[in-house]
């Protein structure tokens, strides 16, 4: 297993992103039907995992996106004062089909997003990477260094952030 991390081509047809399974219906049904043209529309700009040594196979993937939040959101952060609207960056969908999971692919999307977000920090200006977590996932954004917002929302998704500042 040759894994590889590049920036999706729409205009490619990868092996497997209309099978791909990573447990979670709204993210599979995503990444099956809408990937492609929402990355063709530039609503979002997607990075893909996939297998090289199986025809390049579509592994796994996240989207992200330049985003505003309200400040209030931030508010269990104690971060002071701030304007009432902060420009952030956005991770929409993130998925590691189940074939390829706990082989910390997913963190390695993630550690991807956050360089990709401090990157843009510099050059743009964004304060942080906002989500929306899925509550089977809060643990794994926690280990990231993700603060929970709102409390744990369960069985709803629950806003999490981490500030561009303390991306390492
Ligand atoms: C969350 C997800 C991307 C993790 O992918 P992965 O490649 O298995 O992640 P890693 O191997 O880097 O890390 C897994 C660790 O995250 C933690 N974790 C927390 N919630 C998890 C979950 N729902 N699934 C898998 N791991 C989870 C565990 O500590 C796990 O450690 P372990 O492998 O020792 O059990 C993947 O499980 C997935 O696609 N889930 C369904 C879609 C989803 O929930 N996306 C996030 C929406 S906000």
């Amino acid at each position: 297993m040759k894994i590889e991390l590049s920036p999706y081509d729409a205009a490619s047809t990868y092996l497997g992103q209309k099978q791909f399974d990573c447990g979670h219906a709204i993210i599979n049904q995503f990444a099956r039907g809408s990937l492609k043209q929402q990355v063709k529309k530039g609503l979002s700009v997607a990075y893909v995992l996939t297998d090289a040594d199986d025809q390049d196979r579509f592994v796994g993937f996240y989207t992200i996106a330049q985003h505003m939040i309200d400040m209030s959101l931030l508010s269990a952060m104690q971060l002071g004062s701030l304007p009432k609207q902060i420009p952030c960056t956005r991770l929409i969908m993130l998925g590691v089909d189940q074939k390829y999971a706990h082989q910390d692919l997913g963190s390695q999307l993630m550690k991807h997003a956050l360089s990709l977000t401090k990157q843009i920090s510099n050059q743009i200006g964004s304060y942080g990477l906002y989500l929306d977590a899925d509550p089977k996932a809060l643990g794994f954004y926690k280990k990231l260094g993700f603060t929970l917002l709102q409390g744990d929302k369960t069985p709803h998704n629950s806003p999490m952030f981490l500030q561009s500042g303390r991306i390492i």
